[in-house]
């Protein structure tokens, strides 16, 4: 049977041996911050983009991580679980959280001499390649999120609830609109082509700087595309021609139906499909 290891603040167990306060703020007030990066035979894939916004999540939030840890030790100790539970091969995903310790329940931030919680895991993952060459049908819903969405926190009930309606509509996910524009996904950035023009959102505090949503945008422009960042606006929907979302577990996925109606011809579109090759290409050949 292979290992199934974990880390937890300071030591690696095994997952059933893991142990966290009940009195631990992510638990109790979802009061921290996390990463999801993807790992490919062993080599993370833009680790240092995933430090770097960790890093800006833990000062959005005043999280201050004790003198020894940092960002990039969290990513180093990903690699030793990678390999203590034998996931250099194929893919996986690693899972980086942290939050503002455990102490009595209280609403202020507690003593500042409570450690951080910190939790780190990998898991095996499968991309879903059926539904990538497929595509995927999503629905809209309200974007009920809070002001700094460009945070990546553990605050995820807006995100549960949409990912839920959508999973209860035969849906993957839920396409979020905000003041009359699509924002982001549940748990994925959105762009659409409008006449002719590839859209999304911009980066502000209404949506979560997305690592493959950079990656992708930079490898756009070496091919000549150019991402225009001008939201799209609710009603500019129905002129949608094609529509993907991207995302750590979702690489750019292809969306061809929408609310049940198709987007386009209901046939991944051609911008798409190239820009779904380029992200694959980078993602096989990329990592640190
Ligand atoms: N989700 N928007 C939201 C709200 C997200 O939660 C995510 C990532 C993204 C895509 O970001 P990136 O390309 O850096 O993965 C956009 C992760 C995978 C999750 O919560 O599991």
């Amino acid at each position: 049977m292979t290992k199934d290891v974990v880390y937890v603040n300071g030591k690696f167990v095994p997952r059933s041996e893991a142990v966290v306060s009940v009195e631990d703020r992510g638990f109790v007030f979802g009061d921290g911050v996390y990463e999801v990066v993807r790992a490919i035979r062993g080599r993370l894939f833009a680790a240092r983009f995933h430090n770097e916004r960790l890093e800006r999540s833990l000062a959005g939030i005043r999280i201050e991580l004790e003198e020894q840890d940092s960002p990039a030790r969290f990513v180093e100790i990903g690699r030793e679980l990678l390999r203590e539970n034998s996931l250099l091969d194929g893919e996986a995903t690693l899972y980086i959280q942290v939050t503002r310790g455990a102490t009595t329940r209280a609403h202020h931030f507690p003593p500042a001499n409570t450690p951080p919680t910190v939790y780190i895991s990998v898991a095996r993952f499968t991309p879903s390649r059926e539904l990538a060459e497929r595509g995927a049908s999503v629905i809209t819903h309200p974007d009920l999120r809070w002001g700094r969405c460009d945070l990546k926190t553990l605050n995820l009930l807006p995100n549960v609830l949409a990912a839920q309606a959508a999973k209860e509509q035969g849906a993957f996910e839920a396409m979020l609109i905000r003041d009359g524009v699509v924002t982001e996904g549940a748990k994925t950035n959105f762009f659409g082509v409008v006449d002719g023009t590839l859209r999304t959102h911009p980066c502000d505090s209404h949506i979560l700087p997305g690592i493959t949503r950079s990656v992708l945008r930079d490898l756009a422009a070496e091919i000549g595309i150019d991402v225009d960042e001008t939201p799209i606006a609710e009603d500019e929907i129905p002129g949608i021609s094609e529509l993907f979302l991207t995302g750590t577990t979702t690489d750019v996925m292809p969306v061809v139906q929408l609310d049940g109606r198709f987007v386009g011809d209901g046939k991944p579109g051609e911008l798409t499909t190239k820009l779904q090759r380029v992200l694959a290409e980078s993602l096989a050949s990329g990592g640190d």
